[in-house]
């Protein structure tokens, strides 16, 4: 088992659930978003706002890039729109296992309702928003992963013994 890579729209859980993992597993947990933030000197929503969604996207691909020539072994939460570029689904796989945390749009519009650090969620319906993108994102998503796991309804820690007997 090399790295695993957890994907799915935003407030799916891939962080909390990739730390537990990196507990677990007792491998490093990474982020994209943070390893982008560092890398600009700017927060997500600063980078939409100066440089634009393509400008992120290209260092989506990039960071992708460079993970794979890292040899180390590690737990990574892809930021929910980097499995959108086919190269990118293409990338992932090479990365590593790419687990697909599915979740319904409700349970997402009740965890996001007052997050403002996502610009593509904010303006007038975000219940919409949410809706309308994760019915055009999930066919990519199912087509990314190897493994889907259903996270509605459960708690964190079952969602990690599922995951963990998946995996192995
Ligand atoms: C995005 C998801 C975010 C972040 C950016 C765009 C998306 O990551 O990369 O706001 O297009 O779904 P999280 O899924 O970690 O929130």
């Amino acid at each position: 088992m090399s790295n695993i890579i957890l994907i799915g729209f935003m407030g799916c859980g891939k962080s909390t659930i990739g730390k537990r993992l990196s507990y677990a597993f007792r491998k490093p947990f990474l982020d994209t978003d943070k390893i982008i933030e560092k890398k600009a000197d700017m927060t997500i929503s600063e980078l939409f706002e100066r440089k634009g969604e393509e400008y992120f996207r290209d260092m989506e691909t990039a960071c992708i890039k460079e993970l794979i020539k890292d040899t180390g072994e590690y737990i990574i939460a892809a930021g929910g729109g980097l499995a959108l570029r086919s190269e990118n689904r293409r990338l992932l796989k090479e990365l590593g296992r790419v687990i697909y945390l599915r979740a319904m749009p409700d349970t997402i519009y009740e965890r996001l309702k007052k997050d403002s650090t996502r610009p593509l969620l904010q303006g007038n319906n975000p219940r919409e928003k949410i809706r309308t993108m994760m019915g055009e994102r999930a066919t990519v998503y199912e087509e990314a992963a190897q493994i889907i796991v259903d996270v509605d309804g459960k708690d964190f820690e079952e969602i990690v013994k599922e995951i963990g007997e998946k995996v192995l």
